[in-house]
């Protein structure tokens, strides 16, 4: 008899990295986390679960900082039960690097591929296509930017083939940002646990992409819609304007927008009981 684990179609799995310190939003962020932030009306958290959602991803994993736990428990601990979409939580203790979320996240990944996007990461773009029919190695998406020095980068040569990835040059190498949605196959993890942390002391996300493409296994394409990351007042300030203005939050999945709307009743109805 064949065995049954090697001819498994691999599903795709989902990572939602949610914990980290957020200093650049205190004091914002010493009450709560800042994916609960508010971006115009739904919190952060939402959009990269949106992203999932619009994939058809329906096994999530949401990786948070022990102080916020309870409350990432509380917003989304029981919000998809009835909607065939499952989220579990894990805790990272320290914020020791993006790479970490597939360490922490090897029993959920299991067998199977993974789509990891950053918690504060909001894409206007749908990567439904992208998502649904990756087939392996890494594929990364590229947005222009004019601060590169701040992201991880990628260097294109004239037929447009990645062929360097270095996170915040110090140098100028692109202009092209590695934004914060990652696909892999499933040896992104042995990947992960090999490596050691960088100068600044974190395993680097850019450390499993470089080993992509050293392996000439990493596509990176480039997407036109906005790509928002909401880390200062400014930019949190900004990105709500632009959701408004764009109407990103009005386009959610119908699943997100029903699951919402269910929780908001049951938040009517409990308020209604404290009153009485
Ligand atoms: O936004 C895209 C960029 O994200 C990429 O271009 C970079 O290559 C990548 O390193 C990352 O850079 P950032 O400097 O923006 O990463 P930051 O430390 O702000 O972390 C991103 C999110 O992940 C943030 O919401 C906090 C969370 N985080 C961060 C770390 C280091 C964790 O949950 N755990 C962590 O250990």
């Amino acid at each position: 008899m064949g065995d049954i684990s090697k001819t498994r179609k691999r599903k795709m799995k989902g990572i939602v990295l949610a914990g980290g310190t957020a200093t650049r939003l205190f004091p914002m962020t010493a009450t709560t986390s800042k994916q609960l932030l508010p971006v115009y009306d739904r919190q952060m958290i939402f959009y990269p679960l949106n992203t999932l959602i619009k994939a058809g991803v329906k096994d999530i994993l949401v990786i948070v900082a022990p102080e916020h736990s309870g409350q990432f428990l509380n917003l989304l601990g029981s919000m998809f039960k009835k909607h065939g979409i499952h989220i579990t939580f894990e805790v990272q203790s320290t914020p020791r690097g993006l790479a970490e979320a597939l360490t922490l996240g090897e029993n959920h990944i299991g067998d199977d591929n993974v789509a990891l996007i950053l918690g504060d990461n909001i894409f206007e773009d749908d990567f439904a296509k992208q998502i649904k029919e990756f087939r392996g190695g890494g594929h990364v998406f590229a947005k222009k930017v004019t601060d590169p020095e701040r992201f991880g980068v990628v260097r294109f040569n004239k037929e447009n083939r990645a062929m360097e990835i270095v996170e915040k040059p110090t140098t100028w190498i692109s202009d092209y940002a590695v934004t914060g949605l990652y696909l892999y196959d499933n040896s992104c993890v042995q990947i992960a646990k090999n490596m050691k942390p960088s100068e600044r002391g974190e395993v680097e996300i850019t450390d499993v992409n470089k080993a992509y493409l050293k392996k000439k296994q990493l596509e990176v394409t480039l997407f036109n819609g906005e790509w928002l990351d909401a880390g200062t007042p400014e930019s949190l300030l900004e990105a709500s304007i632009i959701v408004k203005e764009k109407g990103i939050s009005r386009n959610f999945h119908p699943v997100l927008d029903q699951a919402i709307t269910e929780f908001n009743e049951e938040l009517k109805i409990r308020s209604k009981k404290r009153l009485q």
